[in-house]
């Protein structure tokens, strides 16, 4: 990504999230950006003139895993300092603020985790509006002890003695709690207090503007170049298809890899999206029976995984070395997909998401990245997406994992089983729909269990295979509790599936919770 969004165009108020490896980083990105300023985040190492080319407005230095009282930790590079601009220290942020400037930081024994009441004794701009106590969100050992020459004491909680403070002459504040945490009271006014009232930035960042901006850098990047992308019909990849299409039309190729595992109709649905009706250059590679005949028999879980990942690659290699002359290749990877694990530029390690595993890909195929969605979050990918005409269908779409439907179907997989699964999950999922329940959960979806059970049908005994269902809300997959559908609901859908499909004698609705279940059966 070039250094600033809107170099080349206008310039647009930029605040600059220096990351000293806090878990809550990106929430710092997210909350700016929510009120329409534009943040980017750099490692705390990152050389000078990166800064200077963004030119930010303001820095909010972030909390760390880090300990000041040691030697060789992060420290705030000196060329923050000599921009003279306004600085919010948050944590570890404050910490090595107080520490550079002369106070004491010691590594307190009473370490503070979760909520606190924050006592406000003078008048701070950031705390402007607000009442004398909130209740903030702590997560710290260390703390200021002495406060530096030339800083004003803000504010006290029982165990930190400054909990927040600010340069008696110079735009720069500290808080020990975290404001970017939706558990602080008032945290989102007090960012907004910084941003809009010691930064004076504009809130003019707005997706028009980035969609112009990114088309502008993908030109620039790729020139008169074609550019490969692996379309897998989820939120990410075509989003990034309809940027690209707009951004370079024909010159994009897509290619939609049909491995068999897919929900029923799913291959259809892109292929009218975006060859029909957007007109896009897709080349559907219709691979289902290379990737049965790889996992023929194999029934373990991380197994099959690696086996359609594998298969993906080969297939996805095989219709790319179809084409003459592509050097670029597009990938759907969004903000929370890159992780630096330190915050750190020399020690970053970035991941790239293993959905449809195109990870591998760039180094084996020798081709430059293209990531015009790398430092979105997945609402600003939607609302991109929305902006450049793609349907609600697609874009509040329930994650699909890479793996498919193989990773549903317990055990091995067969053409049989798959042919099963696919009915039984569209008449679970389309009653979803129905009933307007799909969007009140965050993912649902039918599962296979190889265990033959007794049903009666008619007069009939069928001794039959059994489908799981399950629902869960969730916000970031990580944990998630089983979604409590009607009754009325579960039965109506248990019954169409046992009515329709023959070979199915019992359903069961799965009620474990993330943990220690996974979403995912397999
Ligand atoms: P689990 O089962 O780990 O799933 O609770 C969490 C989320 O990740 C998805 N998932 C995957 N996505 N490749 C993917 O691209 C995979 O191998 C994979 N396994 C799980 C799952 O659907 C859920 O949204």
């Amino acid at each position: 990504m070039a250094a600033n969004l809107y170099s080349s165009s206008k310039q647009i108020d930029t605040i600059l999230v220096l990351d000293f490896g806090s878990q809550y980083t990106q929430l710092i990105a997210r909350r700016v950006r929510e009120s329409n300023v534009y943040s980017e985040i750099l490692p705390w190492d990152i050389n000078e003139e990166k800064i200077i080319s963004i030119k930010p407005k303001g820095i909010i230095l972030s909390g760390g895993p880090d300990s000041v009282t040691n030697s060789y930790t992060p420290r705030i590079p000196k060329i923050v300092f000599d921009l003279n601009i306004p600085i919010l220290g948050i944590c570890y942020g404050m910490q090595t603020l107080a520490e550079q400037f002369g106070g004491q930081v010691i590594s307190s024994k009473k370490k503070e985790f979760g909520y606190s009441q924050l006592n406000i004794s003078s008048d701070c701009v950031l705390f402007s509006n607000l009442g004398k106590t909130l209740n903030v969100w702590m997560s710290h050992g260390d703390q200021v002890q002495d406060i530096p020459d030339n800083f004003d004491l803000v504010a006290v909680t029982n165990s930190a003695p400054i909990a927040a403070m600010q340069h008696s002459t110079k735009p720069i504040y500290a808080l020990q709690f975290h404001p970017e945490v939706t558990h602080t009271e008032d945290g989102k006014t007090i960012l907004d207090n910084f941003i809009f009232k010691v930064c004076k930035v504009n809130h003019d960042w707005n997706m028009e503007d980035l969609i112009d901006q990114r088309i502008k850098e993908i030109n620039n990047q790729v020139q008169n170049n074609k550019v490969l992308l692996g379309l897998s019909g989820g939120v990410d990849s075509s989003v990034t298809a309809a940027l690209l299409h707009k951004a370079i039309g024909n010159k994009l190729v897509c290619v939609f890899v049909d491995n068999g595992l897919l929900r029923k109709g799913e291959a259809e649905e892109v292929m009218n999206t975006f060859k029909e009706n957007m007109n896009l250059n897709v080349i559907r590679s219709d691979s289902e029976e290379v990737f049965l005949r790889h996992l023929k028999g194999i029934e373990d879980p991380e197994q099959k995984r690696k086996i359609i990942g594998r298969t993906f690659i080969d297939v996805f290699d095989a219709e790319a070395k179809k084409l003459k002359n592509v050097n670029f290749l597009a990938q759907g990877t969004i903000y929370p997909d890159v992780i630096e694990s330190s915050g750190s530029e020399s020690k970053e390690a970035r991941v790239i998401k293993s959905h449809h595993n195109v990870g591998g890909l760039p180094e084996e195929m020798k081709m430059e990245l293209v990531e015009p969605l790398k430092d979105l979050f997945k609402d600003e990918v939607r609302q991109m997406g929305a902006e450049l005409g793609l349907s609600s269908d697609i874009l509040n779409r329930h994650p699909f994992p890479g793996p498919g439907l193989g990773v549903r179907i317990l055990g091995d997989i067969t053409k049989e089983k798959t042919t099963i699964l696919k009915e039984a999950d569209h008449i679970f999922i389309e009653e979803l729909i129905k009933s307007d329940l799909y969007k009140s959960v965050s993912q649902a979806f039918a599962v296979y269990l190889p265990v033959k059970s007794v049903g009666v049908v008619g007069d009939e005994r069928r001794y039959a295979e059994v489908i799981g269902l399950r629902a869960v809300e969730t916000i970031d997959f990580m944990t998630a509790r089983w979604a409590h559908l009607p009754y009325d609901f579960l039965e109506h859908v248990s019954n169409r599936i046992v009515n329709e499909i023959e070979e199915v004698s019992r359903v069961v609705y799965d009620i474990s919770s993330k943990p220690p279940a996974t979403i995912e059966w397999e």
